[in-house]
């Protein structure tokens, strides 16, 4: 029997999840809004409504959702492969993942957040529970806003940076 293909669980949907934070840079405290790209994040429950992500707990994401209690879940569409790429290489510990050009950012509606406007889909969470699953944090989300824009086919991971779509 041939060892098992970490790829094998792919392709999963890609999300770019936005988080609000504060930051030190140059001896001051700055806030920071940030995007992380993943492809491990699930629903959990109907009633109440939740929303499961799964962060590295080294990154930079994970202590600002740690710190914040909030996310927004991003669904976008194929054509932002490029942004997904870059917010998911990159660290919001250095650069302002917003500054890409086609990453504008709007206020989310129920909390203290912000959204991507050229998302098709949102979802706005309050953390209500995180559990360490290894070297990974479970966030447990309760969904406080859901909205959809468009339904332009969305993007998928295959890995080793390949993307693909629904049909
Ligand atoms: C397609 C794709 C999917 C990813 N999925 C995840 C994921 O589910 N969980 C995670 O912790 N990191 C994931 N990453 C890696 C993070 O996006 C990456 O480490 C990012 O630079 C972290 O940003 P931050 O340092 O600003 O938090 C993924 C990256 C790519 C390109």
């Amino acid at each position: 029997m041939s060892s098992f293909k970490m790829e094998t669980v792919n392709p999963r949907q890609v999300v770019l999840v936005t988080a609000r934070g504060k930051t030190d840079s140059l001896g001051r405290t700055l806030q920071k809004d940030n995007i992380i790209t993943l492809s491990w994040h699930t629903p959990l429950s109907f009633d109440p409504y939740l929303y499961g992500i799964c962060i590295g707990k080294k990154r930079f994401s994970c202590k600002l959702i740690q710190e914040s209690k909030v996310f927004a879940v991003n669904f976008i569409a194929h054509e932002m492969k490029g942004m997904a790429l870059y917010c998911g290489r990159s660290t919001g510990e250095v650069v302002d993942k917003f500054c890409k050009e086609g990453l504008t950012k709007e206020e989310c509606d129920s909390i203290d957040c912000c959204r991507i406007q050229e998302a098709s889909a949102w979802l706005e969470c309050e953390v209500i529970d995180q559990l360490e699953t290894g070297d990974h944090i479970l966030f447990v989300g309760k969904v406080t806003s859901k909205s959809n824009k468009d339904d332009r086919k969305r993007l998928f991971y295959m890995g080793n940076d390949r993307f693909t779509s629904t049909l």
